[in-house]
């Protein structure tokens, strides 16, 4: 890996880019924020972009392209049937992952979809590192369950751990041996785990955990959204990686598996999705479903531009120098928060910044909601909008309790190539200054709580005027600014 040193003691991460199509951004005042959030139900789903300055919420859908994807959209094959722009995109599938079948689809979803519904059925297991909201509600949708085998560290917010995705072998053993390997439906790991902040999985336990399956016969399913993430990590965490290329570690991690579905909105810099199959008959099982609820087999819902786009953004990601920006970013990011004292979850993963609401907001309960009071306050206190990845994101049992999440997070992502290092830099220095002024943040309450995914559509209040109490100390603190 190229890495430039600095004459000066500071270390910073250097773009392998320059930047030459820009898109203006505003921020409102403090005030106007107050508003804006204050209209949106202190939900930050309901923010409209023009009043956010940086928008932290996802990085779905929202990575910079490059200059060569751009330019692939302008060769693209419109055609219903048989276009060469689909073409391009299965042979460099096939190139990259090895395995011959592939079906396309609108985004990341519906390969779950599709997957949950030809290969699960009432009474089947899916043991998985960890899951994803949607990865959940699909399986459980077709009467599965899903076990979490990731090892106990990886729910350790404060870790040395480099692989906090692991999955725990032991704990896959006994879930087999307790169920059975018939109930098995298949195994799946997840790279760069997402709700647990983007935490990758060694090559070294996906191959433990594929010597397992091959053991009981039960298929190995990889969801390779944040793939980019996991393969930077493998690359510079794991010993045995460093010597391998990019290309060369991502088909190791391939042949270990039979299934790789990922979304193009997160792998690739495009949008759309996909899933890649090793053996005929499987293939043959899912295709009907992707004419029936995808579209066509040459686009499953995608349009040719953005496969086009997604055949060179396949190809870039297997360039260390394309992918390492947002783990860079992100690793900064922590470290700069982690010298303020802020608690955010490490080491650094992918995705984006995690900042720790249980422990940056401990005099909030649960039952208050505290990443979710966090995130508007960043909101109030910066135009950043992020993410709550807590109890408002988790649904109420059937008779109204609460269930309290195992981590109260805010999810600050980082889309990649997409902001500089001042304006990281910006949002360092303004959750730092909400951090020294954590006491005036105050919980939330419902006013209009829906019954599923709740954190979608819920409009909130503050419980006391704490908002306006933050705002004051603002301009005390930072006089006429922005
Ligand atoms: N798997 C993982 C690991 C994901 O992070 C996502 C989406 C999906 C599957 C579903 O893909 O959105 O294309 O349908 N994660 C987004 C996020 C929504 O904001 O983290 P999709």
């Amino acid at each position: 890996m190229a890495t430039v040193k600095f004459y000066g003691n500071e270390t910073v991460p250097l773009e392998m880019h320059k930047v030459r199509i820009v898109q203006k951004l505003s921020l409102p005042p403090v005030e106007r924020r107050l508003e804006k959030i204050t209209e949106a139900g202190n939900n930050t789903f309901l923010l409209k972009n023009d009043d956010v300055f940086l928008d932290m919420l996802t990085d779905s859908g929202v990575n910079a392209m490059s200059d060569r994807q751009q330019a692939a959209m302008l060769i693209a094959d419109d055609s219903y049937a048989g276009s060469a722009t689909y073409t391009r995109l299965e042979d460099k599938l096939r190139e990259i992952f090895g395995m011959h079948y592939f079906l396309p689809t609108h985004q990341g979803r519906a390969c779950e979809h599709i997957l949950a519904k030809v290969l699960v059925s009432p009474g089947k297991v899916v043991p998985m590192n960890y899951h994803f909201t949607t990865t959940k509600a699909h399986i459980t949708l077709q009467g599965g369950t899903v076990e979490e085998l990731v090892t106990d560290a990886g729910l350790e917010v404060v870790s040395v751990n480099p692989f906090k995705g692991n999955m725990d072998i032991a704990k896959l053993r006994a879930v087999i041996e307790k169920h059975g390997a018939d109930k098995i439906a298949f195994v799946r790991m997840e790279s760069g785990t997402n709700l647990i902040g983007g935490q990758p999985f060694s090559l070294a336990n996906l191959a433990d955990v594929s010597n397992v399956c091959k053991e009981h016969g039960i298929p190995l399913v990889l969801d390779a959204s944040l793939l980019a993430d996991n393969l930077y990590f493998n690359k510079t965490r794991e010993d045995h990686c460093k010597a391998l290329s990019i290309r060369e570690i991502t088909r190791r991690t391939a042949d270990l598996c039979d299934i790789i579905y990922f979304s193009a909105r997160k792998l690739g810099c495009a949008r759309g999705g996909g899933i890649c199959i090793r053996d005929q008959a499987t293939y043959q099982k899912m295709r009907p479903l992707v004419p029936l609820y995808e579209g066509f087999l040459t686009y499953g819902g995608m349009s040719v531009r953005e496969m086009e786009a997604l055949t060179v953004g396949l190809d870039e990601t297997m360039d260390e120098e394309m992918i390492n920006q947002g783990p860079q970013f992100i690793g900064y990011m922590v470290d700069q928060l982690t010298e303020r004292g802020v608690p955010v979850i490490t080491p650094a993963g992918g995705l984006g910044c995690h900042v720790d609401a249980k422990r940056f907001v401990d005099h909030i309960p649960q039952s208050q909601y505290p990443a979710g009071a966090l995130a508007a306050a960043l909101y109030i206190a910066s135009g950043i909008r992020g993410m709550e990845r807590g109890t408002l994101s988790e649904q109420r049992e059937p008779d109204g309790t609460e269930i309290f999440a195992n981590m109260e997070l805010v999810r600050l992502a980082l889309p990649r190539r997409v902001f500089t290092l001042s304006q990281v830099k910006y949002a360092v220095d303004r959750i730092a200054w909400l951090y020294d002024n954590r006491k005036l943040i105050g919980g939330l309450t419902f006013v209009e709580e829906p019954e599923v995914l709740r954190f979608f559509y819920g409009l909130l209040k503050p419980v006391s005027d704490w908002q306006n109490k933050l705002v004051a100390k603002f301009r005390e603190d930072f006089g006429d600014s922005l």
